[in-house]
């Protein structure tokens, strides 16, 4: 399988206000490597404040890293021009705040075209509406006279009229209804279907399942596991990834007994595991350091391996 994104060693520090004078460092992603391929679906999940959208953030240039690198197709994503933005695209968590409310259906998902200068734009809007099951009766509409899973239809529209390689979704279906979410989620599986990779964020372990081919589990910025979703879903290596896996009702039920572990405000330490302060597992190393290591060709950052 051909590799479209590498990122490496992805390290991005925030400094944060304490006090009136002095100021915090904050990891957002400390040393995160993974990658992701051609038409592949990666879910990456976690918990409020891992990290996640920081990721998306990097790989959409959104943000730089503080350290470490991306690589889109072999190439530094910083040092490619506009193409890039054709090839890689955004769907935000909600299309209330996404959409510019003053602009018609057409004229959003037709502005990536002007953009780029692209010609024939009326047949490619109208193939993106058919793509995402939108009536062309919409296009003249405005996005506060379209239901929830319609604007959010509207965002994927504009996400892939310039046919993206990688679409980046950060929690795209967390604004909508459960009998929505399903339908957003078979149109993403339609689109990878036709070759499109997703960076699929989400903090719902139950939505990854539904949805991604592999899984990278992250918290407190750093990357805790990563594999298949079948062997992170019924393997899973790391304690982290079993007490998401607890709070699945029912489907797991071996994993019923991290049930205990709830998700209170726990301060993320600066230094060793992150997960330390709530880990049943924990030793004493894993104050100080974590060790990232290969468990039968698994990437797993615990000190249980
Ligand atoms: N611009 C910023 N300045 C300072 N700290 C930031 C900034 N952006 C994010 N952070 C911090 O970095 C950490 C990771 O944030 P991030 O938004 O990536 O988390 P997330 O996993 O997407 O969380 P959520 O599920 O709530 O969206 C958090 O502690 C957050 O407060
Ligand atoms: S490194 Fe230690 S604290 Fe962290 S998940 Fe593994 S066992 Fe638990
Ligand atoms: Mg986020």
């Amino acid at each position: 399988m051909k590799t479209l994104l590498r990122i490496e060693e992805l390290t991005k520090i925030y400094k944060v206000r304490k006090g009136i004078f002095k100021k915090d460092l904050l990891y957002a992603l400390k040393s995160v490597s993974l990658n992701v391929v051609k038409g592949e679906i990666l879910g990456i999940v976690g918990e409020s404040g891992s990290g996640k959208s920081t990721l998306g953030k990097i790989v959409l240039r959104l943000e730089r890293p503080t350290y470490g690198r991306v690589l889109f197709e072999n190439r530094d994503i910083f040092s490619v021009g506009k193409d890039y933005t054709k090839k890689v695209s955004v769907i935000f968590q909600d299309p209330r705040a996404s959409l510019n409310p003053r602009m018609s259906v057409k004229s959003i998902v037709e502005e990536p075209l002007v953009v780029h200068k692209v010609s024939d734009r009326e047949k490619i809007v109208n193939e993106a509406m058919e793509k995402v099951q939108l009536d062309h009766s919409l296009l003249e509409r405005k996005p506060e006279n379209l239901s929830g899973g319609q604007r959010q239809r509207v965002a994927i529209a504009r996400a892939i009229v310039l046919k993206p390689m990688l679409i980046v979704a950060d929690e795209p279906t967390a604004s909508l209804d459960v009998s929505v979410q399903k339908e957003i989620l078979n149109l993403f599986l339609s689109l990878r279907r036709e070759g499109i990779a997703f960076i699929f964020i989400t903090h719902d372990i139950r939505t990854v399942e539904k949805i991604a081919d592999r899984v990278a589990v992250i918290y407190g910025g750093i990357l805790m596991e990563v594999g298949s979703k079948e062997e992170v879903l019924s393997e899973p290596l790391n304690p982290y990834t079993r007490f998401l896996l607890s709070n699945v009702p029912v489907k797991h039920p071996k994993m019923r007994e991290y049930r205990d572990y709830t998700e209170a405000e726990y301060e993320i330490p600066l230094k060793g595991c992150p997960f330390y302060p709530r880990c049943p597992q924990r030793k004493d190393e894993c104050f100080v350091n974590i060790r990232r290591v290969s468990v039968n060709g698994r990437i797993v950052s615990c000190n249980l391996y």
